[in-house]
């Protein structure tokens, strides 16, 4: 086997290179700062007001990443989450704002109650028999509103990340009915009830009042329940599959990929902070190792990957080349 590891040779065989255009960036926008806000638990990253969401989105573009997924922090929060989907809302100023000073930029949002409900959960809640909980049927209206006001707002893909059964069908109805034909839907369709999510809801104050999340996402043990929920979504019309965490679930990436339809993994708050953690204590290095990771999630099959080291991982590979 070494002579294909030859120096020389080596580079040929490569089989799994990452672009920047795999990568994919996650942004925060927040209706309540006046200039960008540290996060903590997420080295590196912060919360935008949208003029500065615009500036970083710039710099994003010179660094050779060409599609970002926004996030909102609302000013206020209610049971309905109406801030999620008003004409105006932080979201939908973020995108009109990227898309005039950036067209070529895609731009993607992400479809979700969370940050918009003063209780914390991903849509409407209510009694059922685990207690009060997500309500699935009556939330779908709620997401069909939020993801057509993105698409009013000029959102190329909305990305429905609350893993309601029927979302994506419902979804898809409405973008075609109110003329958004031609905007994708990246499905969160495999998304589990992971431990990593931790530094992201302080990121965008998505903590939960009460209860948890697993009564709809998924046990982290699951793989068959897994694969299904993004066939399932693929059939109800997604476009884009993904799957989430990304480092700890690359055997159920791998089967995902397998269904047909192009595919996203999101390397989530957790994931990141980990290895900058270990990396800042000098204990890893940290650009060795995002970079392996993001490697590796390309090998298990990935065709986007979301993730916080997008703009310092498109630096390293325009050194690499
Ligand atoms: C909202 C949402 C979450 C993430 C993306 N969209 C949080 C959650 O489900 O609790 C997590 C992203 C990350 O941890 O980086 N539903
Ligand atoms: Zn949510």
């Amino acid at each position: 086997m070494r002579r294909t590891r030859r120096r020389d040779i080596q580079p040929l065989l490569r089989e799994n290179r990452l672009h920047k255009t795999d990568l994919v960036a996650p942004l925060f926008v927040d209706a309540t700062i006046a200039s960008p806000r540290p996060i903590e638990t997420m080295p590196g990253q912060f919360r935008y007001p949208v003029d500065d969401l615009v500036d970083r989105a710039g710099r994003l573009w010179d660094a050779g990443i060409r599609l970002v997924i926004l996030f909102g922090i609302p000013a206020r929060k209610n049971n309905r989450a109406s801030e999620a989907y008003a004409k105006d809302g932080i979201v939908q100023q973020a995108v009109r704002a990227v898309k005039d000073a950036l067209p070529g930029m895609v731009v993607c949002t992400d479809v979700c109650a969370c940050e918009y409900t003063d209780h914390g959960h991903c849509g409407i809640v209510g009694k059922t028999r685990d207690g009060v909980d997500l309500l699935n049927d009556p939330s779908l209206a709620l997401m069909a509103d939020i993801a057509s006001s993105h698409a009013e707002s000029g959102a190329d893909i909305v990305a429905p990340s609350c893993m309601l059964d029927g979302m994506v069908q419902a979804i898809r109805a409405a973008l075609d009915d109110g003329g958004h034909a031609d905007v994708l839907l990246m499905s969160y369709s495999t998304k589990f009830a992971s431990a990593l999510y931790g530094p992201f809801r302080d990121a965008a104050d998505s903590g939960y009042a009460f209860g948890d999340r697993t009564t709809y996402q998924i046990a982290p043990g699951n793989g068959r329940e897994a694969f299904l929920e993004s066939k399932l979504d693929a059939e109800e019309g997604a476009d884009i599959l993904m799957v989430k965490p990304a480092g700890l679930y690359l055997d159920v990436l791998a089967s995902i990929a397998g269904l047909g339809l192009p595919v996203a993994a999101y390397q989530v708050s957790g994931e990141y902070a980990l290895i900058k953690a270990a990396g800042e204590r000098g204990w890893i290095d940290e650009r060795a190792v995002a970079m392996e990771s993001l490697t590796c999630i390309k090998r298990a099959g990935a065709d986007l990957i979301i993730t916080y080291f997008a703009e310092e991982a498109a630096g390293w590979l325009h050194e690499e080349q």
